[in-house]
Formats: C-alpha cells, structure tokens, sequence
C-alpha cells in the first residue's frame, strides 16, 4: 500500500510544480510567514479563511491589494509586495489558490496591474465582509 502510494504522490507534486511554477516563489516569499501550505506558522496567520475571496469581484480586489500593499490588523503586520512582477503575483495568488483549492478564475497579470498606483499603506488594506 505505502509503496504503491509514493509514485502517486510523486506524479501529483509533479503536476502541481508544473501547472504552478511558483512554488519557489512561494516558499522564499509567503511561506516565511504563512507556511509551506499557507496553514500560518508560529504567531503568523494561516490562509484558509480568503478561499471564497478568489470567487468575487471584491475578494479578488481584496487580494490583489494585500499582495501589493500588505495588511496591517489584529494577526500583525505583512509588508506589500510592489516590488514583484504582475506575472509573479499572479502565481502566487494562484499557488495560494491551489493550495487553498479555492473556486474561481485564475488571476491575471493584467489584474494584478489595475492594483497598482494606489500607494495604500499596510492599514489601509480592509477585508471585505464575508461573501
Ligand atoms: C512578514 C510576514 C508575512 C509575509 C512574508 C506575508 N504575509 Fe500575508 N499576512 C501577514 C499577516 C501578519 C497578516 C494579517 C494582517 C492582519 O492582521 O490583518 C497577513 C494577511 C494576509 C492575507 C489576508 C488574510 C485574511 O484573512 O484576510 C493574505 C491573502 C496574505 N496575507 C497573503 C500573503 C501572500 C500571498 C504573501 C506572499 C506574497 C504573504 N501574505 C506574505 C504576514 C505576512
């Protein structure tokens, strides 16, 4: 059974590095905080919670603005990260998504750029209520 088990989990982390192509990106840059699979780690939050986000349009505004200007609430401070490409966004809100297997299209570059310009500040980033 474990060794009939192995190839498949071989063959399944395979295809998730191949469809994301972020998973690099992922572990240097949001894992630090979030964890391997966005559970939260030590005082950090986990992610679970922004699954029906990737669904609605304001969800979606929502985290393409953390991911560009950061949050600052009760779990702590994120700095933005501006810095990165709209491609290299893009994928990682689409790894978070895989991970979270959260419904919805995947983002865009383009998406990501209409976030841009803002120069919003950590506290300034607000959750939308629950969808
Ligand atoms: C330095 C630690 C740190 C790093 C690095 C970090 N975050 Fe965060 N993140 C936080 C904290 C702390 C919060 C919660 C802020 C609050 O209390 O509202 C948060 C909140 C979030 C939220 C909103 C959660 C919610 O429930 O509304 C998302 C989405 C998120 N982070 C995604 C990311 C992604 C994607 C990356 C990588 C680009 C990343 N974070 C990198 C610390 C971090």
């Amino acid at each position: 059974m474990k060794r009939s088990l192995l190839p498949l989990f071989l063959l399944l982390g395979l295809g998730a590095a191949l469809a994301q192509g972020a998973g690099g990106l992922w572990t240097r840059t949001c894992a630090v905080c979030h964890g391997e699979k966005a559970q939260g780690d030590r005082s950090y939050p986990g992610l679970q919670g922004v699954a029906p986000f990737f669904a609605t349009p304001e969800g979606r505004r929502y985290l393409v603005l953390v991911v560009l200007y950061g949050k600052k609430g009760e779990a702590g401070l994120m700095p933005g990260f501006a810095q990165l490409k709209d491609e290299e966004l893009a994928a990682l809100l689409n790894h978070l998504k895989a991970l979270l297997q959260a419904k919805g299209d995947p983002f865009t570059p383009e998406e990501i750029r209409q976030g841009r310009g803002l120069n919003l500040t950590p506290d300034a980033v607000k959750r939308p209520g629950k969808p």
